[in-house]
Parts: structure tokens; sequence; C-alpha cells
């Protein structure tokens, strides 16, 4: 048992939120702001009802990474639209299951806080442990989005992840 919980995200946390793009494979999108989380936080604490970021501890309480949701649109209307969900721990708390615990604790959460019917989630094809995880947490594979992340210089087929409201845990 990994002992993860979830919480809110406190401005003390900001600078371990922080991705450095030339070291991380994962989020190599480009260099943020280096105030860009500070700004996001001041806007809405990182938790809107449907957008939002939380702190995933370790069983002592120590910051582990974060978890995200966004929505994305499949139609126009609302009922339409998955929140889809992105995991990053920091690299001295990966493969203890404290990223898997945090995918089930947050579906447990927005399932119950919110009337969204699909959670979705989208790894590289060459991400093992992020599958895995996924499949962990009660995710069903669903396919490949072929091209359909550019990270440095290339781009990268995405394997399509979801968890619906009915779906055993
Ligand atoms: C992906 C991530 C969220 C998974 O969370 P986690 O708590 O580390 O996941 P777990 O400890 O439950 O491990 C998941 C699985 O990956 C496996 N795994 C770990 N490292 C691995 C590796 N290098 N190669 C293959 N499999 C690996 C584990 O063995 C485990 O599978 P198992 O339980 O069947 O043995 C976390 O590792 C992470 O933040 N990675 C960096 C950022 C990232 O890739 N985020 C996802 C972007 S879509």
């Amino acid at each position: 048992m990994s002992g993860a919980t979830l919480r809110p995200v406190r401005r003390e946390d900001l600078p371990l939120l922080y991705v450095n793009h030339d070291l991380d494979p994962v989020d190599s999108f480009g260099w943020m702001a280096a105030n860009a989380m500070e700004r996001a936080f001041a806007a809405n604490g990182l938790l809107d009802y449907d957008h939002g970021t939380l702190i995933i501890q370790d069983a002592d309480g120590a910051v582990a990474g974060k978890i995200s949701w966004r929505p994305v649109p499949h139609g126009p209307t609302v009922p339409s639209h998955a929140l889809n969900i992105g995991t990053r721990l920091l690299p001295g708390f990966r493969g203890r299951g404290l990223g898997t615990v945090g995918k089930q604790l947050l579906a447990t959460y927005l399932f119950e806080t919110t009337t969204f019917e699909r959670l979705q989630a989208e790894t590289d094809i060459d991400n093992t442990p992020a599958q895995r995880s996924l499949e962990k947490a009660g995710f069903s594979r669903e396919g490949i989005a072929r091209h359909a992340q550019f990270r440095r210089g290339t781009y990268h087929d995405l394997v399509v992840f979801s968890r619906l409201r009915g779906d055993a845990p």
C-alpha cells in the first residue's frame, strides 16, 4: 500500500511543480515561464471545478508529485466533454505506487464531485510505467492516437485510456 493521499496545492509547493524542459523527456514541450505556476495559483488556487491540480503526498506527508485534470471536448455541449488526467511524480517518488493510487483517488474524487461520465488519459507509446499505472488504476486501453503529440522536434504516438463512471475500480 503506497499510503498516497491527495490535497490542494499550497503556495510553498509551487517550486516543486516547475518542469525543467531540458531534463524532462515526458514534459519537454518547451520552457514554461518562471512564474507560470504562481500566476495560475493566484488565479484559482489551481483548483477549478472542471480544471485543476492536486498534490500527491506519500505516507509521511512529503510532496510526491501532482495530478491534474482538464476538460476535453468530444462534441459542442458539456455532456460530451471528458476530463483528461495527467500525473507527474518527482523522480525519487516513482515506482512505489503513489501515482497509481493517486489516479484511483482522483477518479473517486472527480466522480463524486462532478457529473463527468468519462475520464481519459493519453501517454507516450513508449511510456510503459504510465500505461501499466493506468491499467492498475482501472483505466482501459482504447487505442493509438497517431502522431498526436509534438515534443523535441518529433511527433509521438499516444496510447489512449479511459475510465467511465460505471467501470469497476
Ligand atoms: C507514470 C507514473 C505516474 C506512474 O506512477 P508510479 O506510482 O510510479 O507507478 P507504479 O509504482 O504503480 O508503477 C507502475 C508500473 O510501472 C512499472 N515500471 C516502473 N518503472 C518501469 C520501467 N522503467 N520500465 C517498465 N516498467 C516500469 C512498475 O513495475 C509498475 O508495474 P507493476 O506494478 O506491474 O510492477 C510515474 O512513474 C511518473 O510520474 N513518471 C514520470 C512522468 C510520467 O511519465 N507521467 C505520465 C505522463 S502521461
